[in-house]
């Protein structure tokens, strides 16, 4: 025990939007404590990278420390280098941390090639797409004593903590039903989700959904047994075909219910990024409970004195201060907090809690097993349910809504 581990590297491979929201100043963050060492970050394309080094907000909220880009000085800043992070990877000593933020269908490469560069991993939502990657993920982690988290922030809003300590202790009795709602911006439709949403590789269910199935377990234990997905067809600006609108029913081991509603359809006059909730009505000791989460109205309406502009901001904002917020605390600086910020922390701060037992034997498996037990972070082994939901989905709305068993 007892590994100084305030050297510990850690390498951010992705540098777009969530790279930008939410981890990198999580990453800022611990660097400026002193939990962690260096801040690498990669990326397909320079471009990317440099983007982030002169993006306006994390300059002003990290005028102290800052990030190392990773680039390659010999290539254009526009050309795509898949395969880059692997050079990126190599130049890490072993047992550092990787944090990858990249699209879905990469997640599986990248991470396997992580693990195989002895590093462990911190892996943005969903971790993969099928059962059996999850699985191969597990055994590479498994055999070399690598913590695997998965950042499902939703986890780390405290309702969602408080929802579930007093579920498990039995306040609310059973769930019975349950629906839950996320839908993301109109202007969605504009952006780069036309190269990809497309109907044969996902939809507005697997792509969002996943975090109220996700949640609706975290809180209640159970497991989701059988899926079926109604999908409308809705075309993109350059004329490609999505499932942008869903209506999904979940049912879980115990016969209850989840009906999750998601789609690229809330206007962009509308206030707030996306709407979003859930209810779950419950019974027990022979009366009803309920939990109620409104997710995105938090207590906050602004009405601006002009219209802020891009893309889906409305002069009436309701705006979230519980997922990400720079505070300013008096400097130097802001401090980013909120619970996207404690999810990557609490992930990177447990692979850095594995490696202080790197002295013991059976230290380190040890550490992970407490992490796996313990359940508030996913990892691959005690979230597999959620791969296992989005197999039975893409089948499910694939063949006109039937339901497919988990
Ligand atoms: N609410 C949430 O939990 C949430 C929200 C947004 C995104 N995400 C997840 O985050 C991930 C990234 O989403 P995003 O919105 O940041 O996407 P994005 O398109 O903005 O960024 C992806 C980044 O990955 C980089 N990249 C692509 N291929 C690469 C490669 N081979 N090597 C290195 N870098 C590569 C791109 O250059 C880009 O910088 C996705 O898995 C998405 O599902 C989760």
């Amino acid at each position: 025990m007892g590994a100084d581990c305030s050297n510990t590297p850690v390498l951010l491979i992705g540098a777009g939007m969530i790279a930008h929201d939410q981890v990198l100043p999580a990453l800022l963050q611990m660097l400026r404590e002193g939990a962690v060492g260096e801040v690498r970050v990669c990326s397909q394309r320079n471009a990317s990278v440099e983007g982030l080094a002169r993006a306006p907000d994390l300059r002003r909220a990290f005028p102290d420390v800052g990030f190392t880009p990773v680039l390659d000085p010999g290539a254009d800043r526009q050309k795509p280098r898949p395969e880059h992070y692997r050079e990126a990877l190599a130049d890490m000593p072993p047992r550092g941390v990787a944090v990858v933020a990249v699209p879905d269908q990469l997640h599986h490469r990248i991470v396997m090639d992580a693990l195989r560069a002895d590093q462990h991993v911190c892996c943005v939502k969903p971790l993969v797409l099928s059962v059996a990657e999850s699985l191969k993920i597990e055994r590479e982690a498994r055999a070399r004593d690598l913590l695997v988290g998965v950042e499902y922030h939703k986890r780390f809003d405290p309702r969602s903590i408080m929802a579930r300590d007093r579920y498990r202790r039995g306040e609310f009795g059973e769930f019975r039903l349950g629906t839950a709602r996320l839908m993301e911006k109109w202007h969605y439709r504009d952006s780069n989700f036309q190269h990809w949403f497309t109907a044969d590789a996902t939809d507005a269910f697997v792509y969002i959904g996943c975090h109220y199935v996700d949640l609706v377990h975290f809180v209640t234990g159970l497991l989701p047994a059988a899926v079926s997905v109604h999908g409308l067809l809705d075309e993109f600006p350059n004329g490609a075909r999505g499932y942008l609108w869903t209506d999904a029913r979940v049912l879980w081991e115990n016969g209850a219910c989840l009906n999750v509603q998601n789609s690229l359809s809330f206007p962009d006059a509308a206030p707030g990024p996306n709407t979003q909730g859930m209810t779950l009505y419950c019974t027990g000791g022979g009366r009803g409970a309920m939990i109620e989460h409104s997710d995105q109205y938090r207590g906050i309406a602004y009405s601006l004195a002009r219209p802020p502009g891009g893309p889906g901001s409305a002069q009436y904002a309701e705006p979230s201060p519980d997922y990400f917020l720079y505070q300013d605390l008096g400097g130097p600086g802001l401090v980013p907090t909120g619970y996207g910020v404690r999810s990557v922390r609490h992930i990177v701060e447990a692979a850095l809690r594995v490696e202080r037992h790197a002295q013991s034997a059976g230290g380190r498996r040890a550490a992970i097993d407490r992490v796996e037990e313990a359940g508030i972070i996913a990892t691959p082994a005690n979230s597999r349910y959620n791969e296992g939901v989005c197999e039975a989905a893409r089948k499910s709305i694939l063949s006109g809504g039937s339901l497919v068993a988990v």
